[in-house]
């Protein structure tokens, strides 16, 4: 199956977290790396696809550098909109592997906050980011497109990752979501991952795990069998 089955496809994914300016110097964060995005991006590229590959906040070091991946460099969820909606606009799949800021800072200061006004005392106004993933689901700029997103779940009294990962699902609306344990040396960073691929509806495609690369390619595998057959 593998070899060279996405060549000719064009695949945009984001990758990265967002950072969300508060002033000059300052932002707000999470702690994805970008590992497993450029996984991705790179396990496209070797099956044949054309990358476009959004980063967010990526260390340069991490990001790919392969003739068939283009690289562009962002920092927040606006900024990364942008650019997902220009690639995407003739993509054949979109994956949403960047942890996106649900909010940002509601001003951005032109000149660094002094201490003595600090968010501390003052607190900080925030407003909502859109959901991109779910903006592009409801588009779909292009028929036939596969739309992927990426959720990040901890267990809680409400529910398992599985159960928090099958509502996701089934709000967001994406063609496949795939779910991942976050939380202590899980998820985050330079470790193995695991990852459950749901569809729409939240029922079980897939299992995954072991490299940030087995995990894309599993991935991969669930959007390469949705393409339409030439
Ligand atoms: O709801 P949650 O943030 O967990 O959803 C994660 C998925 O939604 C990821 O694929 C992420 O890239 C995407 N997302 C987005 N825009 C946001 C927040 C999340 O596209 N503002």
């Amino acid at each position: 199956l593998r070899e060279q089955d996405l060549a000719g496809r064009h695949v945009v994914i984001s990758a990265g977290g967002t950072r969300e300016a508060l002033d000059p110097v300052r932002y707000l964060g999470n702690r994805s790396t970008g590992r497993q995005g450029v996984a991705l991006a790179e396990a496209a590229a070797a099956r044949g696809a054309r990358v476009s590959l959004v980063a967010a906040g990526v260390e340069t070091s991490l990001l790919p550098r392969h003739p068939r991946i283009t690289v562009t460099a962002v920092e927040s969820a606006t900024e990364l909109a942008a650019e997902v909606r220009a690639a995407g606009s003739d993509a054949d799949a979109i994956v949403m592997a960047a942890a996106v800021a649900d909010y940002r800072p509601a001003g951005r200061l032109g000149h660094k906050l002094k201490k003595q006004a600090s968010a501390a005392t003052r607190g900080i106004e925030l407003v909502e980011n859109p959901d991109i993933l779910a903006s592009l689901v409801a588009e779909r700029p292009v028929a036939g497109q596969v739309i992927v997103g990426f959720a990040a779940e901890t267990g809680d009294e409400a529910g398992s990752v599985l159960d928090h990962g099958r509502a996701k699902a089934r709000r967001k609306g994406a063609d496949l979501l795939a779910v991942n344990e976050v939380g202590t040396a899980r998820g985050f960073g330079d470790v193995p991952n695991s990852v459950t691929i749901l569809d729409a509806t939240g029922d079980v495609l897939a299992t995954a795990s072991g490299s940030k690369a087995d995990v894309a390619h599993a991935l991969l595998d669930a959007v390469s069998v949705r393409f339409p057959t030439a």
